[in-house]
C-alpha cells in the first residue's frame, strides 16, 4: 500500500514570519494525522523556521523548490543538495514545469539534479507532464516517456523507492481547470507502466505518483480515489492553510 503524499508548493510566497503563522494555524486545524505524508515546500528562506517548528509533528516534512547539482562553488544564487539537508529538508522538487520554461532547464540538466538529490539522501520529487499544445497534437505519452527515461537515466532501481513522480499537466496548473480524474489517472498508469519497463513491475509499483494542477477541496477526493494517484501537489490552494487543510481532509475521505 503505497502512503499518500499531500505536498503544498508554494513557489515565490510567503516570508518566513508569514510560514510561522501560516504553520501554527495549520496545525492547529490538521489535528492529528495518520494516514497520509504531508510536506511543505516554502521558498528557501523560510525552510529554517518551518523545520524548527514543525520538529515535533511526525506527520509533517520540510521540502525545497529546487536545487542545484554540485555540491558547492562558483554559482552565484544557487543552494545544494548537501545544504538543503544540513538543514533536514527531505524532499525537493526537481523540473517543476516552471522551471522547464522560465529557467530553460532541460532533461538533462533535470536528471543532474535528481542524482544529485539521491546522493545527498534528499527525495526528488520529479515533476513531468504535457503542455496544452502537446496533448492537443497526442504526444502526452512520448512527453512522459522522454521526460522520465532522461530525469531517470542512471538511477539504479534501489534508488527508485526514494523518488516521488509528479505528473503536473501544464495546462492545468494555475489555471483552475484540473485534469478530470480520468484524464489523470490514464496518465498516471502510463508513468507507472514506463516505470516498469524501466525498472521492474515490483520497483514501479513501489513508486508514489502524485497529481498536480489546480487541486482544490472541491476535486481533491474524486482525483485520490483513482487507482495510481498516490497524492497531490498543490500550488496556490495550499497558501491558505485552512484549504490546505481541507484538501488534505478529502485525501483522507478517499482511503476510506
Ligand atoms: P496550482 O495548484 O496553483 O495549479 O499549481 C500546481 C503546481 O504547480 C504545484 O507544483
Amino acid at each position: 500500500m503505497r502512503k499518500k503524499i499531500l505536498a503544498a508548493n508554494w513557489k515565490m510566497n510567503l516570508t518566513h514570519s508569514e510560514a510561522e503563522s501560516y504553520l501554527e494555524t495549520f496545525l492547529s486545524e490538521i489535528g492529528q494525522v495518520n494516514d497520509v505524508e504531508i510536506v511543505i515546500i516554502p521558498p528557501f528562506t523560510a525552510i529554517p523556521a518551518l523545520v524548527s517548528a514543525s520538529e515535533k509533528v511526525a506527520f509533517l516534512r520540510i521540502g525545497a523548490q529546487n536545487m542545484h547539482w554540485e555540491k558547492n562553488g562558483a554559482f552565484t544564487g544557487e543552494v545544494s543538495a548537501t545544504m538543503l539537508r544540513a538543514l533536514y529538508v527531505k524532499y525537493v522538487i526537481i523540473g517543476h514545469s516552471e522551471r522547464r520554461m522560465l529557467f530553460g532547464e532541460t532533461d538533462e540538466i533535470v536528471n543532474r539534479k535528481v542524482r544529485s538529490a539521491l546522493d545527498a539522501g534528499l527525495r526528488p520529487i520529479l515533476c513531468v507532464g504535457e503542455s496544452l499544445h502537446e496533448r492537443d497534437s497526442g504526444e502526452v505519452e512520448e512527453v512522459l516517456r522522454r521526460q522520465l527515461r532522461k530525469g531517470l537515466e542512471n538511477v539504479v532501481e534501489k534508488d527508485l523507492s526514494e523518488i516521488v513522480v509528479a505528473y503536473e499537466p501544464c495546462w492545468a496548473i494555475g489555471t483552475g481547470r484540473s485534469a478530470t480524474p480520468v484524464e489523470a489517472e490514464q496518465s498516471h498508469a502510463f508513468i507507472r507502466s514506463d516505470l516498469s519497463e524501466l525498472f521492474g513491475a515490483t520497483a514501479a509499483d513501489r513508486v508514489r505518483i502524485q497529481y498536480g494542477g489546480s487541486v482544490k477541496p472541491e476535486n481533491a477526493e474524486d482525483l485520490m480515489r483513482q487507482k495510481n494517484i498516490d497524492g497531490a501537489l498543490i500550488g496556490g490552494a495550499s497558501l491558505d492553510p485552512r484549504s490546505f487543510a481541507r484538501i488534505i481532509w478529502r485525501a483522507e475521505a478517499a482511503l476510506a
